[in-house]
């Protein structure tokens, strides 16, 4: 039986705010050019940094730290957030579909056995991410879950592939576009009538989120289900290609294709009686897609026609909405968050970011659950994001009004703990632009600086931290670390997330003197953020937490 009681701190004292900051997409690498960290003017951070030696360390933010299959995987918010909220360390979406589809424990499911039913007179349409990235999806579990289903009875599939570019390279879709459509063209020799039949940039088609702009979305559905895009194309390694040909193309950014027979018409549109599957495990950027292929009442666009299909989703996305009620894999079982036993003890709290990453320090920080655990004692507030750019325009993003609503919150004596994240250094690292990345980095410095400030001024703490890496590196990379050439002799620039350690800083006039950095964690890793932030709440941690990174010395 679970008490949600948390022992007393026996040192540290309760009802000091707490700032806690998330900055995101931000490792700490060495100094050099494609460092947009270093190179942008970042006089808070660096302070930081330089200030007390046991108040500052890095913390592991990649691979089996964050419950990721293996250390070549790169950190990502939905992992980092959960692992930060959390306190221990679950095995992930990417992990628990390598474990059902390595045992074949997936096609013994309910979900599958539910789509399995249309297997024998409809198609079975999968759509999601194509990419080995591993932060959304795996183009390697795509195939083994094609030929899962090949085998036990599906004899028409469709895949609605979405480009990638930025979980990988920019340039990319090409290739994993090639894998999908030689694997399909294999399955048609053994007489299965396998075709990919849709496509688009992922920031154009489909995978929007935080309900940030739901034409997004509509594309996708309108290419998808309906068979209608702007592209035709007769196969779409042809439709790639055509389309990055065009000027300042973009694999995240692709105009949404379909691919059409001999006589023009579209060859997997969704209609009643085919299964659906959105092959994404990670929930964020599928959200929206399940709702447009669940919800009867649905009026965030125009459906115009809505087929009777059987959907499941790669895993549950939201376990409070319970969406989709149908999944292939049950997704970790995140429960007990730190955030839910703050509520429990007495912790007001007040959480804040813009749209794209709203649901990061909610939803993500919640164990994938969106909502309040008691709205009395929580507020969230979104600030809306600009949308439909590509944030290298804006770098600024929203950072300052994000700072302010901190700043508010923390004036207004209403919370213990004001939770935020700075999207910058990620959002705009993203979008490859070095020069805007700089300025993305430089905003960020200023709202931390806003929020230390105010700390500064109440007597409170700061907890200023990162869920992975991006914009200290910008440049793909060899063994050596030395910046990677193409066949040209170019450099490539690193769109993606990174494998490198995030900087934690703790510190403000409410910190007892005493308290400093354990040395005994030295692989420390953001589960053991939780445990740390119950302590500056005046609390101890649950026994199964991963430990705190702290101690107090008298
Ligand atoms: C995205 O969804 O934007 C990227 O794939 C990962 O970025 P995030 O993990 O920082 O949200
Ligand atoms: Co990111």
């Amino acid at each position: 039986v679970n008490s949600w009681k948390l022992a007393d701190h026996p040192k540290l004292p309760k009802g000091k705010v707490v700032a806690m900051v998330v900055l995101d997409g931000w490792g700490e690498a060495h100094d050099n050019q494609y460092n947009c960290i270093s190179v942008a003017e970042t006089p808070t951070m660096d302070s930081l940094k330089n200030g007390a030696p046991d108040r500052w360390r890095l913390v592991r933010a990649h691979g089996t730290a964050v419950g990721l299959p293996t250390e070549d995987d790169m950190g990502n918010s939905e992992v980092g957030h959960n692992a930060l909220g959390a306190g221990r360390i679950f095995a992930q979406g990417a992990k628990l579909c390598d474990i059902a589809l390595e045992s074949g424990k997936i096609y013994n499911g309910e979900g599958f056995n539910y789509i399995k039913e249309s297997f024998e007179t409809g198609t079975l349409h999968l759509i999601g991410l194509l990419s080995d990235g591993g932060v959304h999806s795996r183009i390697d579990q795509v195939l083994l879950l094609v030929k899962g289903a090949s085998e036990r009875g599906a004899k028409r599939i469709r895949v609605h592939a979405l480009t990638d570019g930025r979980d990988v390279l920019d340039g990319s879709s090409v290739a994993f576009v090639e894998t999908l459509q030689n694997y399909l063209a294999e399955l048609r020799e053994q007489g299965i009538d396998a075709q990919i039949a849709s496509g688009g940039g992922r920031m154009y088609v489909t995978m929007d989120r935080y309900e940030n702009d739901w034409d997004v979305v509509k594309r996708g559905w309108d290419a998808q289900v309906l068979g209608e895009a702007p592209y035709k194309f007769k196969s779409a390694l042809e439709a790639v290609k055509t389309l990055r040909a065009e000027p300042k193309a973009n694999d995240q950014y692709l105009p949404p294709f379909v691919i059409v027979d001999e006589s023009g018409k579209a060859v997997g549109p969704i209609v009643d009686g085919d299964a659906v599957v959105t092959f994404n495990f990670r929930a964020d950027r599928m959200v929206m897609a399940a709702k447009a292929f669940e919800y009867e009442d649905f009026d965030k666009f125009d459906r115009v026609r809505v087929p009777k299909i059987r959907y499941a989703g790669m895993l549950q996305y939201d376990g409070e909405l319970k969406l989709p009620s149908h999944y292939l894999v049950s997704p970790p079982e995140i429960d007990r968050t730190s955030g839910e036993y703050l509520t429990h003890n007495g912790v007001r709290t007040f959480a804040c970011s813009e749209t794209v990453k709203f649901g990061h320090v909610t939803f993500f920080w919640n164990g994938n659950r969106s909502g309040y655990f008691d709205a009395e004692m929580e507020e969230y507030v979104e600030v809306p994001s600009d949308s439909g750019i590509t944030f290298n325009v804006q770098p600024k993003m929203k950072a300052l009004e994000i700072a302010e609503k901190a700043r508010d919150a923390i004036l207004s004596g209403k919370f213990h703990q004001v939770r935020v994240n700075l999207p910058n250094s990620d959002m705009v690292g993203h979008t490859g632009d070095i020069a805007a990345t700089v300025v993305a980095c430089k905003a960020a410095d200023e709202a931390v600086k806003m929020i230390l400030d105010t700390i500064e001024q109440v007597g409170g703490i700061y907890v200023v931290t990162a869920d992975h890496g991006n914009a200290e590196d910008m440049v793909k990379r060899n063994k050596k670390g030395e910046p990677a050439l193409d066949k040209d002799g170019n450099i490539q620039i690193l769109t993606s997330h990174t494998l490198e350690p995030v900087p934690i800083a703790i510190g403000g006039p409410g910190l007892l003197p005493g308290v400093r950095y354990r040395k005994d964690v030295p692989n420390g890793g953001l589960a053991n953020v939780a445990a740390t932030v119950m302590n500056l709440h005046g609390f101890v941690a649950p026994d199964d937490y991963e430990t705190t990174l702290i101690e107090v010395v008298d």
